[in-house]
């Protein structure tokens, strides 16, 4: 890149949207996703859960691509502190509606960052007794990792950038983006 583009490249005026992975891309690695978990656990029924709000595009193409039987319900989380830094405290803000004992479980979520959200709901889930309790995520920014948390279903691994699109937001706008992108603020003047 010349100097003149590189600079007009890093001066960002207005806050954008740069294009990461399009919606072809996207459907592609979620059919895949959705015929891998059917060939893992044949014949049985699958309940999806989804962490609100993030995880609800992806959860409805994942529960579109996986044959047979498939249940969803929801759970909500917030994280206390500033919404960038993970605290790693996790606040329960609404329950699943029924119980998961004895069943496949399959936690869906947009993004794997820190992994201290799933951390904690993997350990409130796993004393209700599920006979399988697994991982999906969209994206994994395994460079943040903190807590010892693997995804067993990953759309795409990403760079340690923020994201936005496909049900990840920024204060809650992007979610509807039918692709993901790295969300560029303004430079400060
Ligand atoms: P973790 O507990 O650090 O793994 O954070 C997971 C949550 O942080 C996700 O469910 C997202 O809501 C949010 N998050 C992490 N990285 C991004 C990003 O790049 N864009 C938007 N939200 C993000
Ligand atoms: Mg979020």
């Amino acid at each position: 890149m010349s100097g003149k583009r590189a600079n007009a490249a890093n001066k960002v005026k207005k806050e954008r949207v740069r294009p990461l992975l399009t919606r072809g891309r996207i459907q592609k690695r979620i059919r895949e996703l959705g015929r891998q978990i059917r060939k893992d656990f044949l014949g049985e029924p699958i309940l999806l859960i989804g962490v609100l709000k993030g995880a609800v595009p992806f959860l409805a193409d994942l529960a579109r691509q996986i044959p047979g039987e498939v249940t969803f319900d929801f759970i909500a989380v917030s994280s206390y502190g500033k919404d960038t830094k993970s605290s790693g405290q996790v606040k329960l803000n609404k329950d699943l509606d029924s119980s998961i004992e004895g069943k496949t479980v399959l936690v869906v979520e947009d993004i794997l960052d820190t992994g201290l959200t799933l951390q904690y709901l993997l350990r409130i889930l796993q004393q209700r007794k599920p006979k399988h309790l697994r991982i999906a995520v969209l994206l994994d920014k395994v460079e943040r990792r903190i807590a010892n948390v693997h995804g067993d279903y990953v759309g795409f691994v990403i760079p340690n950038e923020f994201v936005v699109g496909f049900g990840l937001d920024f204060a809650e706008r992007y979610r509807n983006l039918p692709h993901v992108g790295i969300l560029e603020l303004p430079t400060p003047e």
